[in-house]
């Protein structure tokens, strides 16, 4: 594998599905995360309604939502848009280290399942997939239905990472954010960046020490 730069290099393709706290947590640790060197990201048009729908975050364009997202200059970002079947990803001969779909539509899923490469997002984890690259499918929804599950089967039986959109609720999480940067955590030690920062399990003994996550008490309206 050819590089022309040092540090790691990765997709980040946001789908239409529930979760879009998660895209833009992850969006952010890669931004500042000196080990990796170059993040392509790809939206497709229900990932954006879904962006707008949960986070408040509207963009003319797509591509300057990596900068509108982690609230930098993104200066490692290389955003193309979905349609662009022609961009750097499309290829196998353009190198990069692996594509994370977060999260991932159980739409998406069908189109990577069944080979589907009609948009840039189809086509770059079809790329992975025939290179050996790491394709880890974030996937969001539920309950499953059987098609769901299939396309799970078929899509690990290529080579991809089944990794749901589900939090871990036992590490001392106290807030959506822990949560959510807690599963968000997981997946970059999937993509091979380990985080020390994380929670880790220390066995039941020191579990039982820690303070349990507060639940509200329901209101009685
Ligand atoms: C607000 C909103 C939330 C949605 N949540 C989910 C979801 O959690 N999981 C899912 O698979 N589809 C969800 N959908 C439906 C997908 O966006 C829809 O099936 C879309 O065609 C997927 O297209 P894409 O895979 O190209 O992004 C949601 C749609 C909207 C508008």
């Amino acid at each position: 594998m050819v590089k022309t730069h040092e540090g790691k290099t990765f997709t980040v393709a946001v789908t239409g599905a529930s979760g879009a706290a998660c895209a833009q947590t992850m969006l952010r640790m890669l931004d500042a995360d000196p080990r990796v060197a170059r993040v392509h990201f790809v939206v497709t048009a229900s990932g954006m309604r879904v962006l707008t729908d949960e986070l408040g975050i509207r963009a003319a364009d797509p591509r300057q939502l990596p900068a509108v997202l982690t609230g930098t200059k993104a200066a490692k970002f290389d955003a193309h848009l979905n349609a662009d079947i022609g961009a750097t990803i499309a290829s196998g001969s353009h190198a990069v280290d692996g594509m994370v779909v977060l999260p991932c539509s159980v739409g998406t899923l069908a189109k990577i399942a069944n080979g589907l490469s009609d948009d840039l997002v189809g086509r770059a984890a079809d790329v992975c997939l025939k290179e050996g690259r790491k394709l880890i499918l974030c996937v969001r929804e539920t309950p499953l239905n059987r098609i769901h599950m299939e396309n799970m089967l078929r899509a690990q039986a290529a080579g991809a990472v089944i990794m749901p959109v589900i939090p871990a609720f036992y590490l001392g999480v106290k807030s959506i954010d822990d949560l959510v940067t807690q599963y968000v955590c997981r997946v970059l030690e999937q993509m091979g960046l380990a985080q020390h920062a994380q929670r880790r399990w220390q066995g039941q003994a020191k579990r039982a020490a820690a303070r349990p996550l507060e639940i509200a008490p329901r209101r009685k309206d």
